[in-house]
């Protein structure tokens, strides 16, 4: 399995047997290394409703067939739209051709602009995703929360935190979410797009390895094998 890194929290998860795309946002991601058009993908994974999560989500699933799974909210949008959806809410999980995915409980926001006024999408979710035997989690754009302890079990592979502060979690939170979560390793992401969420990755792996957490900060286009 192969993860790739395409900065903000946008990501691609090559599994054995198919590609998915965690919330899609390239064209206007000044850390992209790939454009909208560029992706090929089986399934797009969207955690919440926010332009910087899924403004590429439609495009992509227009041009691949690709099916978008989000919450109900976001899909009902997507769906009016043109494009294949699965709905699911908090605390749901459904078997995928690729794998198994549960929404979590994340604590942010979720809309969209339309005509200058923000519409409501349902809330805001992380996902739980298992696949080839792995498990991983990808947080979105959630704050610090206790109950992110109860998503430790089934020992989580890889988490994908934000770290940028000032619309999630800061670094000091996300050192918390990972003594809670205890991945075997953890990527952090939602930093560094614009200057707003700038943030020192490395630092932050180091203030983890002294609580005894493995951090890898990954650069835009660089991958895991998992
Ligand atoms: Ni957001
Ligand atoms: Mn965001």
């Amino acid at each position: 399995m192969k993860l790739t890194y395409c900065g903000h929290s946008t990501f691609l998860l090559e599994t054995s047997t198919h590609r998915l795309v965690i919330d899609p946002f390239f064209d206007h991601n000044p850390a992209s290394p790939l454009k909208a058009q560029d992706v090929a993908c089986d399934f797009i994974l969207v955690s919440h409703g926010h332009d910087d999560h899924c403004a590429d989500a439609v495009p992509i699933a227009k041009r691949t067939g690709a099916t978008i799974i989000a919450n109900y909210e976001i899909c009902e949008y997507f769906a009016k739209q043109g494009v294949k959806t699965h709905g699911m809410n908090p605390g749901g999980a459904h078997d995928f051709p690729f794998g198994r995915v549960k929404l979590t409980q994340a604590f942010h926001s979720s809309s969209t602009e339309v005509e200058g006024l923000n519409h409501y999408l349902g809330v805001a979710c992380g996902l739980l995703i298992q696949a080839d035997g792995k498990n991983l989690y990808h947080a979105g754009d959630t704050a610090l929360f206790s109950d992110l302890k109860l998503y430790r079990r089934p020992k989580l592979d890889v988490a994908m935190l934000p770290i940028g502060d000032n619309f999630t979690m800061g670094p000091a939170d996300a050192l918390l979410a990972l003594d809670l979560l205890q991945p075997r390793l953890a990527v952090p992401m939602h930093y560094n797009t614009w200057p707003l969420i700038a943030q020192d990755a490395p630092a932050f792996a180091k203030a983890a390895k002294r609580k005894r957490h493995k951090v890898v900060p990954l650069k835009p286009g660089a991958a895991l094998e998992l």
